[in-house]
């Protein structure tokens, strides 16, 4: 199998959503363009117009006139986060600021996700906050001024630190969030471009208490996540080269290529520009024999969704690959851990389940058997890669749930294998 051309993977996921809330809390108008138009956006999208902000339909250039926390009204009913954690811990940020009751729901999935770790500081700054007895939705949050907090966050998460700093831009006061790692910084260098003050130390973040955020003019870089596929994709061809242009290349956010490197793969980062505060550049991704290696609590923060991937490329690497330090992954969209084993093992690969990981041993026969992706995207797009390789006969039961991050994931793995 060959690969080769240039293909611009969808803007970035993280930064779509946290976009759009930024331009809805600041004053006056925002300008987005290269928004990500996935159905994890369109969740954000459609509950910010429940909360009474003015969206409009997304597409490649838009604005959005924002009117500052104080214009949000009352919902008239519940707001629907689809798939999307992303959408219900971050926007619950700003509901914990705003005086009146929202009732976040979503599907089976999201419902069975764990929102405590966001209730606790939440309810900690004075908002009240129910949650369904399975720690998951619903969730109900009745807000109202808040006060300033100093929180020691039990997980690396990105959602955890971004709902609290939320809150604290909803409700103009200080937040400090001291991570056990630290975890992607997209919301710390928004802030910071919309002229917030937000010091770094280590895995600690401190926010002054904001005043008005200024509008934003953001181009969203595309999403390395989203580009790990195809990179992976093009590492697994015999032969061939694969250009992912104009990429965020956040450090927070490219362990899993640095994890690839350590595999023996040949794919080089070229960092070129910086867009909205983050280093942007492009992932030159070449046919490579892997190694396995071993991951641990340290790689975990900045490939943390890649990790499903990376153990589908070391089923095509000599020796066994250990990833551990990683439990954060049995509650993603679906339990990553059981999932990515049990898939693996259904296609005819030894893998084996570890409490906080899995272990992986790398084989060379042809990869055949069924994938229950349990509607997990990357589930369904870690397993695409390795359908698409010559010899494999792989059936995945949901193609369609791609559309949470990459709604033409399947288009571009077949635009990317050139014949020869
Ligand atoms: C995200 C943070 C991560 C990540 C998710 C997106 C974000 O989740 O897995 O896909 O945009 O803040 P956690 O905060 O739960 O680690």
């Amino acid at each position: 199998m060959k690969v080769g051309g240039t293909i611009r993977v969808p803007g970035d996921k993280s930064i779509s959503h946290r976009a759009l809330i930024f331009a809805a809390l600041a004053d006056g108008e925002s300008r987005i363009c290269d928004i990500l138009p996935s159905a994890d956006v369109h969740s954000t999208a459609r509950v910010l117009a429940a909360l009474g902000v003015a969206v409009p339909t997304l597409s490649a250039d838009f604005t959005v006139v924002g009117r500052g926390p104080h214009a949000f009204t009352a919902p008239s009913g519940n707001l629907d986060c689809g798939n999307s954690g992303t959408t219900a811990r971050l926007v619950a940020g700003v509901a914990a600021a705003l005086p009146f009751t929202s009732r976040f729901v979503g599907d089976a999935s999201l419902s069975r996700r764990p929102m405590r770790r966001i209730a606790k500081p939440l309810r900690e700054m004075g908002a009240t906050v129910d949650v369904a007895p399975n720690d998951g939705l619903p969730m109900t949050i009745t807000g109202g001024p808040l006060h300033a907090i100093a929180w020691r966050s039990e997980t690396a998460s990105a959602q955890v630190k971004s709902a609290m700093l939320l809150a604290g831009v909803a409700a103009g006061v200080e937040v400090t969030v001291h991570e056990p790692a630290r975890s992607r910084d997209h919301t710390e260098r928004l802030l910071t471009a919309l002229g917030a003050t937000v010091a770094v130390t280590g895995a600690t973040v401190r926010l002054a208490p904001p005043g008005r955020l200024a509008p934003l003019r953001l181009r969203v870089p595309g999403d390395p996540s989203s580009a790990a596929f195809l990179t992976a994709l093009a590492v697994l061809a015999s032969h061939g080269a694969l250009t992912l242009p104009d990429v965020c290349l956040n450090p927070t956010r490219t362990g899993f290529y640095a994890a690839l490197e350590r595999m023996g793969a040949n794919v080089t980062l070229d960092q070129r520009e910086s867009q909205g505060g983050e280093p942007v550049g492009a992932i030159v991704a070449r046919a490579s024999s892997l190694t396995g290696i071993d991951l641990g609590r340290d790689d975990a923060p900045s490939m943390i969704d890649e990790l499903p991937l990376v153990a589908c490329l070391a089923a095509r690497a000599a020796g066994t690959t250990t990833i551990r330090g990683a439990e954060e992954l049995r509650v993603k969209e679906s339990d990553r851990i059981a999932t990515v084993v049990a898939n693996l093992r259904a296609i005819g690969v030894n893998a084996d389940e570890l409490p906080d990981g899995m272990c992986i041993e790398g084989c060379e026969r042809p990869l055949r058997g069924s994938i229950n992706t349990h509607g997990d995207h990357r589930i369904a797009m870690a397993f695409g890669v390795l359908r698409a390789l010559p010899n494999s006969d792989i059936a995945i039961d949901d193609t369609a749930c791609v559309s949470v991050s990459y709604p033409e994931f399947w288009n571009d793995v077949a635009r990317a294998i050139v014949s020869e």
